[in-house]
């Protein structure tokens, strides 16, 4: 059996996550990683014999099969498009790149070198969505007129809360949006099947400075210090977005990253003629389905219950298939079956590229856009 070689570019939260759930798969032998700080402590930390600090040299002394880039947003192209020049498959995560240019660029070079090519929107890949994506295919809430929900975090309530997210240089021009809210666009048209076809959007940024410790700063925890440099924030906190899909339904979306005691809660309300079916991150085992005359149906994550694909559900029901499993998920289709494609590929990273700066140039002009 083929056994991949891959190198994990970036091991703060989710380059970890990466490597563990490449391991996971078994035919997967993480032999480098690649950070711009404390390399060797990391690789000895997820047991990697090499480490670099040079994403160029790892790739040149190395035959690998398959990257993974889990840097900041503002360095996915370069280090994409060296990989696939010389011929390695790439696993990006999302955003997919800084500009729609670049992520244009690079579909391209993927698709002339004929390499395989995915980012990480794993949202997807939980079972209760693979559930509904078949659920609202085989026409059981009938047509979808309305398609509605949230995206809230709470990491960033204070205006002590600080990482590179908060630098546009480094994440980008839109950053609850491309951070979060592109997470929630993909899942959405994945599940329905319907594209964005006009966006309006009205931005809020609550602290327009926040205080940043001084020294490293690691994403999702609390850096408390009494020493702080003052940045200016130039992107957005909250952003709340209405939609046009391409079959004539509606949406909104509220996307937040200061909703206090919310976590990490990606919401879904799908309206249909027949029925409507919601499904939320912080229940993420169980799909509601609503009817007017009867009382509501839940679906949970089993193998009797959920009729879904082989392979999508890999442990018996009350067995959580949570966060690393969903990444899991992505990677196993990527690296074993390429040709399935519910994973994202680069063109869906593309689309949710176009889709951000769409959102970012409504916020900013008052305006109905079109995609
Ligand atoms: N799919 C998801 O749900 C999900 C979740 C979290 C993060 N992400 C994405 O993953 C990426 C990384 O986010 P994170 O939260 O892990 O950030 P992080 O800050 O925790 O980790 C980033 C790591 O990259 C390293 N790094 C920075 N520049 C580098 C360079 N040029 N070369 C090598 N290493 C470099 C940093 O030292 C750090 O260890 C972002 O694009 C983010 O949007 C996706």
């Amino acid at each position: 059996m083929k056994k991949f070689k891959t190198a994990v570019i970036g091991s703060g939260f989710i380059g970890v996550a990466h490597i563990e759930a490449l391991r996971r798969l078994g035919n997967v032998e993480v032999v480098a990683l690649c950070d711009r700080f404390n390399p060797e402590a990391k690789a000895k930390e997820n047991f990697i014999d090499l480490a670099y600090t040079d994403y160029k040299k790892l790739i040149d002394e190395n035959e690998l099969d398959f990257i993974h880039v889990c840097t900041p947003n503002n360095t996915h192209y370069e280090i994409a498009k060296y990989a696939l020049e010389n011929g390695v498959n790439v696993v990006l995560e999302k955003p997919m790149t800084f500009t729609v240019d670049e992520a244009l660029e690079l579909v391209k070079l993927a698709n002339e070198k004929n390499l395989v090519n995915a980012v990480n929107f794993h949202n997807r890949l939980y079972p209760a969505n693979i559930f509904i994506k078949d659920f609202i295919k085989n026409k059981n809430i009938g047509d979808v007129f309305l398609i509605n929900g949230n995206y809230i975090q709470d990491w960033l309530l204070y205006d002590t809360d600080y990482s590179w997210r908060l630098n546009s240089k480094e994440s980008g021009s839109t950053r609850a949006v491309a951070d979060i809210g592109s997470h929630w666009m993909d899942l959405v048209e994945y599940l329905t099947g319907e594209k964005i076809v006009e966006v309006f959007a009205e931005f809020k940024t609550v602290f327009e400075k926040r205080k940043k410790a001084i020294g490293e700063i690691k994403t999702f925890t609390n850096n408390e210090t009494k020493e702080y440099e003052l940045m200016d924030i130039d992107t957005e906190d909250i952003a709340v977005v209405m939609y046009r899909f391409s079959n004539g339904a509606i949406g909104n979306v509220t996307i937040s990253q200061m909703g206090a005691g919310k976590k990490n809660n990606l919401e879904v309300f799908i309206s249909g003629t027949k029925a409507s079916v919601k499904w939320c991150l912080e229940d993420l085992e169980n799909v509601e389905v609503g009817y007017r005359d009867k009382p509501k149906a839940v679906f949970t994550k089993d193998h009797g219950l959920m009729n879904v694909s082989k392979g999508a559900i890999d442990y018996p029901a009350g067995h959580t298939e949570g966060f690393p499993d969903a990444i899991k998920q992505v990677f196993k289709q990527v690296y074993n079956q390429p040709e399935v494609k519910n994973y994202a590929t680069f063109k869906d990273g593309l689309r949710q590229m176009i889709l951000c700066e769409k959102v970012a140039e409504s916020a900013k002009t008052s305006k109905w856009v079109k995609v």
